[in-house]
């Protein structure tokens, strides 16, 4: 018997600095689909499982954070945050993170573990619920769907 009801889930995905130019930058690394393509597999994907995706991108630290706050306040059902390099340094979005009770997902195109050791150190993992890296744009749909089942 199913427990779903009418009204489908939110799931914010939250997009850090540089992977507005996703397409374009370095795409030996991070592959050759933009932002936009990736919003659109989350869609087609969401729909499936009856979630509906709020997806954004800031340069900017603190509107990760805010937008962090926001999901609590909205009551969404999870995040995933690929917060690109601010991975490795914002203790304002380890702290963010803490700070609310949605489940955040950490998510990566690319599996930093395999690259430069200033990589290798997560601010969000040490926070998240868990994490998703080095499938490219496939990471976001498998994050999805983990976020689908908790
Ligand atoms: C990234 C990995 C980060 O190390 C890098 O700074 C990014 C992208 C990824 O999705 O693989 O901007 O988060």
């Amino acid at each position: 018997m199913s427990n779903s009801t009418a009204d489908s889930a939110t799931i914010y995905v939250l997009n850090g600095p540089n992977l507005n130019l996703l397409g374009l930058r370095e795409p030996e690394i991070y592959g050759s689909q933009t932002l936009d393509d990736i919003a659109g597999m989350l869609e087609d994907r969401g729909r499936e499982l009856g979630l509906e995706i709020d997806m954004r991108q800031s340069n900017h630290e603190g509107h990760l954070v805010d937008w962090l706050h926001e999901a609590q306040a909205e009551g969404v059902k999870a995040v995933l945050l690929n917060a690109g390099a601010y991975t490795h340094t914002s203790v304002a979005i380890h702290d963010a993170i803490k700070s609310i009770k949605v489940p955040v997902i950490e998510v990566h195109l690319s599996n930093p573990h395999k690259r430069e050791g200033f990589r290798h150190h997560s601010y969000v993992g040490m926070a998240a619920q868990g994490t998703v890296c080095g499938f490219g744009a496939n990471s976001y749909i498998v994050a999805l769907e983990a976020a689908a089942r908790l």
